[in-house]
């Protein structure tokens, strides 16, 4: 019997770079794809999969994320007073049970790793999911959900992957594919950001994860990997070999919304799908 996923933990403290000046003041996360801030996209996914207790790793400049999740009094008495029945239900529609959801701070930016080693008395010896929201993923149902079956079946370590063009094996965590099950792939390694010429496959990791509790153990030991930082990835490659580890090609078209192009483009695949958008959006970007 595999121990059921109740917990997940979203990494949010990173600083945005690559979306200055709109991340100066706002965390990326918060960043909207249509009307939705990515972060909203990612509990979403989560609840959907049977998620229900939530620790964000936060850094400086984060807490808006907080106010999120949270009643907003003025707003919400303003629209009631107004009649604004649809538009009050939005806004209290990520008003999770009381408690569902935590906070902890990484003080440092220090890696990958390091944010979900600080997640460590949240996890509390149980098995857990990691989602990164900066990674949109479209899929029905969500990733984690087809994730979270496939952990039923075999139990274990799990990464979604997906098969990449072999020069861009160094932006991502790498694995050393074994035998092959329908879409579920035995890892038999792990590289972080590999050079094309180096990387063990063109399976690459994107941000979802299933992870035992002793991978807390290996992030312990602060071992600086890729980049100077405490990598998630060097922590997974430990548990290779003492514990069950797959990966997931999962079924799903994913937005690296870290990136503008990947933003933009998940604007416009969501857009496409909004019957009431649609139409006009493609006559609109014709008209450019
Ligand atoms: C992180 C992980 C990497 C993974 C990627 C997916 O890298 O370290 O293994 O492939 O997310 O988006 P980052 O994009 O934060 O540099």
């Amino acid at each position: 019997m595999t121990k059921p996923i109740k917990k997940i933990v979203f990494p949010v403290a990173g600083l945005g770079t690559r979306f200055l000046p709109a991340t100066k003041a706002i965390p990326k996360e918060m960043l909207p794809v249509l009307d939705k801030p990515l972060i909203q996209y990612a509990v979403e996914e989560a609840l959907e999969a049977g998620i229900d207790q939530i620790m964000l790793v936060t850094g400086r400049n984060k807490q808006v994320m907080e106010d999120h999740f949270d009643h907003a009094y003025e707003l919400e008495k303003i629209l009631q007073e107004k009649g604004k029945a649809e538009a009050l239900e939005i806004s209290r529609s990520m008003l999770l049970p009381e408690g569902s959801i935590s906070y902890v701070r990484q003080m440092r930016p220090r890696g990958l790793g390091h944010a979900i080693w600080c997640a460590r008395h949240f996890v509390n010896g149980d098995p857990f999911a990691v989602s990164l929201p900066d990674d949109l993923i479209k899929g029905k149902p969500g990733t984690l959900k087809q994730m979270i079956e496939a952990y039923n079946e075999v139990g274990g370590n799990f990464v979604a992957t997906m098969d990449v063009a072999r020069e861009d094996t160094s932006k991502y965590g790498v694995i050393t594919p074994g035998a092959r099950n329908g879409n579920m792939i035995e890892v038999k390694g792990l590289v972080e950001k590999p050079h094309p010429e180096d990387a063990p496959s063109t399976e690459a990791v994107v941000g979802r994860y299933i992870l035992q509790p002793e991978v807390m153990d290996h992030l312990a030991a602060k071992e600086i990997g890729a980049g100077g930082e405490i990598q998630l990835t060097d922590a997974m490659a430990k548990l290779i070999g003492e514990q069950p580890f797959h990966a997931l090609n999962f079924e799903g078209t994913r937005f690296d919304c870290g990136s503008k192009i990947g933003w933009l483009t998940a604007n416009i695949a969501m857009a496409s799908e909004d019957p009431s958008l649609a139409a006009r959006l493609k006559e609109a970007i014709g008209q450019l």
